[in-house]
């Protein structure tokens, strides 16, 4: 019978603001496709509580990262937070899950749309060699409420600086103005074009595929606005350009 848990240890617990913090674990054996989530746990009093976290990292390394906003109030994610280096964790052996390159079809385009710490999974598939042959261009956009909490800067800029020909990046910042930032949230700039104009990359059923990660809301709101311009979602029976991963 396979492991359900291996024993891991806290490396790093880095704070980007007050509310958001990237967990780095060292766990050997740990297995998964870019994209995909695995599992954390502590034990707290007599249950181990466990949670679903993306992985940050891309695959092959030793040591994991998992990027988490504390929920007040959440059982899990305000204790995952006060964590230090050299705690224990318990993580699951493999990574879950669909949202992977391997599940999208071929295209010209990819958009990959996030809200918060749905940010995660596509620094993931990003440092991995599959976008870069598959995708002619990508977008990778970051909505967040406050210009602090876009996060991972250095490593974004890292990227576009290495496939410059390939990569856009666009922050949202919905609830103040902040320079370079589009303003408001992701599905509104889609309806008046702002998006599309700013990657200047369509959102065409012919050529683009578009991958959805965060807050719920925004994943059924632009699901559905971009259903009703045309695109469909995608499926292992039907193949289609939506492909979505909600966080609640
Ligand atoms: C497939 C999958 C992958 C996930 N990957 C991540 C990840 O990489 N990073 C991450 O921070 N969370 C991720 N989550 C959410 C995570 O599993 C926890 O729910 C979250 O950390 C809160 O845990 P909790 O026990 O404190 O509260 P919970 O009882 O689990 O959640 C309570 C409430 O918190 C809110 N909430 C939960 N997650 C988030 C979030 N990420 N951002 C804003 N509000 C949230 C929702 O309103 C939810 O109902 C993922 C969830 C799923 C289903
Ligand atoms: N970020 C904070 O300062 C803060 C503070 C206290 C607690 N929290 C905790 O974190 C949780 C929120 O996580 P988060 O900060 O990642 O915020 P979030 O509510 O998921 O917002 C992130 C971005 O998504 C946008 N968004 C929300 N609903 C949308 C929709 N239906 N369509 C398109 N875009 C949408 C938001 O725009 P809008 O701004 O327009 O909603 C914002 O730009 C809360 O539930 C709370 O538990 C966060």
């Amino acid at each position: 019978m396979p492991t359900e848990w291996l024993s891991g240890t806290v490396i790093e617990n880095h704070h980007w603001t007050d509310q958001l913090y990237s967990l780095r674990i060292h766990a050997p054996g740990v297995t998964f496709e870019a994209g995909q989530f695995g599992r954390l746990a502590l034990d707290i009093g007599e249950e181990r509580i466990a949670r679903p976290y993306s992985f940050v990292n891309p695959p092959d390394s030793d040591s994991h990262e998992f990027y988490s906003i504390i929920v007040p109030e959440g059982p899990l994610s305000s204790r995952l937070e006060a964590l230090n280096e050299g705690d224990a964790i318990w993580i699951s052996p493999q990574g879950v899950g669909f949202f992977v390159l391997s599940e999208v079809p071929d295209s010209d385009s990819l958009w990959l749309l996030s809200t918060g710490t749905g940010l995660g999974p596509y620094l993931s598939i990003l440092r991995t060699a599959d976008p870069w042959k598959r995708y002619k261009k990508i977008a990778l956009v970051h909505a967040v409420r406050y210009a602090r909490e876009l996060t991972y800067r250095d490593l974004i800029e890292e990227l576009t600086q290495q496939h410059k020909e390939q990569l856009t990046y666009i922050p949202f910042v919905s609830r103040e103005s902040s320079d370079g930032a589009l303003a408001g949230r992701i599905p509104a700039a889609i309806e008046d074009g702002r998006l599309a104009e700013r990657a200047q990359m369509a959102f065409d059923s012919e050529r683009a595929q578009v991958m959805l990660c965060g807050n719920p809301e925004m994943v059924q709101d632009t699901s559905s606005l971009l259903r009703n311009m045309g695109l469909a979602r995608n499926r292992r029976s039907a193949p289609g350009q939506i492909t979505t991963e909600s966080y609640w």
